[in-house]
């Protein structure tokens, strides 16, 4: 097995070149080949979802995907998400609606309300509590999480 890979995939909408370890993570690729710092890693083992990003579309745990998987992917983080200095609607109503304490969970959570917000644009209490069970919060008691996603629904403004 060679000491590294080369591996190239789109993040944020830039193709990328990063060299490293054939067994790496994709977690390990964002955070320490790319220095995208905002996907955290908390488990490493796909039960709290702090390391969710977008891979060729879909929502995934890149604590759980070995990098080589990712080669040509698209991949977007949580550094995606705002355009320049406009926050996204999401990341909005988390800053509107005091959704974040310690922010560990944030980027995660963030992601996967985008998503959920992009498959099922009004979604109600409980489809936001099932579209964000992969995601774990210690800190907020997820009532002012679910009040962010579902005021963005309210707006019409979910992607
Ligand atoms: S760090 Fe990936 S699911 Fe917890
Ligand atoms: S805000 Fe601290 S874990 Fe969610």
């Amino acid at each position: 097995m060679p000491d590294t890979i080369l591996l190239t995939l789109q993040v944020n909408g830039v193709r990328r070149t990063v060299d490293t370890h054939p067994m790496a993570r994709l977690l390990d690729v964002l955070r320490d080949g790319l220095r995208l710092t905002g996907t955290k890693e908390g488990c490493g083992e796909g039960e709290c979802g702090a390391c969710t990003v977008l891979l060729n579309g879909r929502v995934v745990n890149s604590c759980l995907i070995p990098a080589l998987q990712a080669q040509d992917g698209v991949v977007v983080t949580v550094e995606g998400l705002a355009e320049g200095d406009d926050l996204s609607p999401i990341q909005d109503a988390f800053l509107t609606h005091n959704a974040a304490q310690c922010g560990f969970c944030t980027p995660g959570m963030l992601m996967a309300a985008d998503d959920l917000l992009r498959r099922c644009p009004n979604p109600d209490k409980e489809q936001v509590q099932e579209g964000l069970a992969g995601n774990l919060c210690r800190c907020t008691g997820y009532s002012k999480i679910v009040d962010a996603v579902r005021s963005v629904a309210r707006q019409g403004e979910g992607r």
